[in-house]
């Protein structure tokens, strides 16, 4: 097993692994490793299929049921996310506009989630160049490269958290919206704005211009000013990975050391179908 860093804060292609759901304890070591010191990994030319998908899910922590709309699931796999932008009968058969904006996930919910792994099926090309990738920020370098006084002023502060933030930067359409829903009914939740890693100790900033709504117990306006501040220093260009799908590849991130934004740049007739397992996480601190 070879490990291949990006040239980014974040992010390495692991080699000569085939995923499956009997790799030895050593190999998944190996990968939990990779995934603690680059907090996005990746798999090209894999051939995985819903069993395999959910069974080496199931090693890394015990899957979150997505309870969306069943229309965005596999059928007959209720731990497994479409997130496609296809339409078959007048129906979406996913996610429609699946995570099109910077978000760690469910950072809405009390215990959000640890992992997402992810598996490209139809991936958009045209002339030549591949659509539709994914944007990976660390929240690891962002901490680590932010500056003592913003440091002094979010130390020990906590942030508010809610799908129906008002200051998110992007909207889901109409028909997007359907599909989320119980989201909707959720109370704001309280994490700390510089979030320890569970399993490395390093601390990261754990706020995204999507669901964090301010800076808990502070006036509006200054709450507005540092959380667009964060957001704004977490996702620089330069602190970007983008990952450009393939046909094949196998992904996994971690939600606590990352954010993500999936590009919106293709449409139909240009399809694109990934299928997503997630794994809960453990409550922030
Ligand atoms: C997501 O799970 O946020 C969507 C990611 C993607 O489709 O690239």
């Amino acid at each position: 097993m070879q490990v291949v860093p990006t040239n980014k804060p974040l992010g390495a292609e692991i080699r000569g692994i085939k995923i499956s759901s009997d790799l030895s304890e050593q190999e998944l070591a190996g990968i939990r490793q990779a995934l603690d010191d680059h907090s996005v990994v990746f798999f090209r030319d894999q051939e995985l299929d819903e069993a395999t998908h959910v069974a080496f899910s199931k090693r890394l922590g015990s899957l979150r049921v997505p309870r969306l709309n069943s229309k965005a699931l596999v059928p007959g796999w209720p731990d497994l996310t479409v997130l496609s932008n296809i339409i078959e009968n007048g129906e979406p058969i996913g996610l429609l506009e699946a995570g099109q904006y910077w978000h760690s996930d469910n950072c809405f919910k009390q215990v959000p989630n640890s992992y997402a792994l992810l598996y490209a099926q139809e991936i958009p090309q045209q002339h030549g160049k591949m659509l539709g990738g994914t944007m990976f920020a660390s929240a690891l370098h962002a901490y680590e490269t932010l500056d003592g006084e913003m440091r002094q002023r979010i130390a020990g502060r906590k942030s508010r958290n809610n799908f129906q933030n008002p200051f998110r930067r992007k909207a889901l359409s109409a028909d997007a919206a359907k599909i989320y829903w119980e989201e909707k009914q959720e109370p704001d939740s309280v994490h700390p704005i510089v979030r320890t890693h569970p399993r490395t100790g390093r601390k990261g900033l754990y706020v995204n211009e999507t669901y964090t709504v301010g800076v808990d117990a502070m006036e509006q306006a200054q709450s507005r000013e540092i959380i667009d501040f964060l957001c704004n220093h977490i996702t620089r260009p330069e602190a970007i990975y983008t990952h450009e799908w393939h046909v094949g590849d196998f992904l996994i991130w971690d939600d606590c050391a990352s954010q993500h934004n999936a590009i919106a740049d293709y449409q139909l007739p240009l399809r694109r179908k990934l299928r997503r397992t997630t794994v809960q996480g453990t409550t922030p601190f």
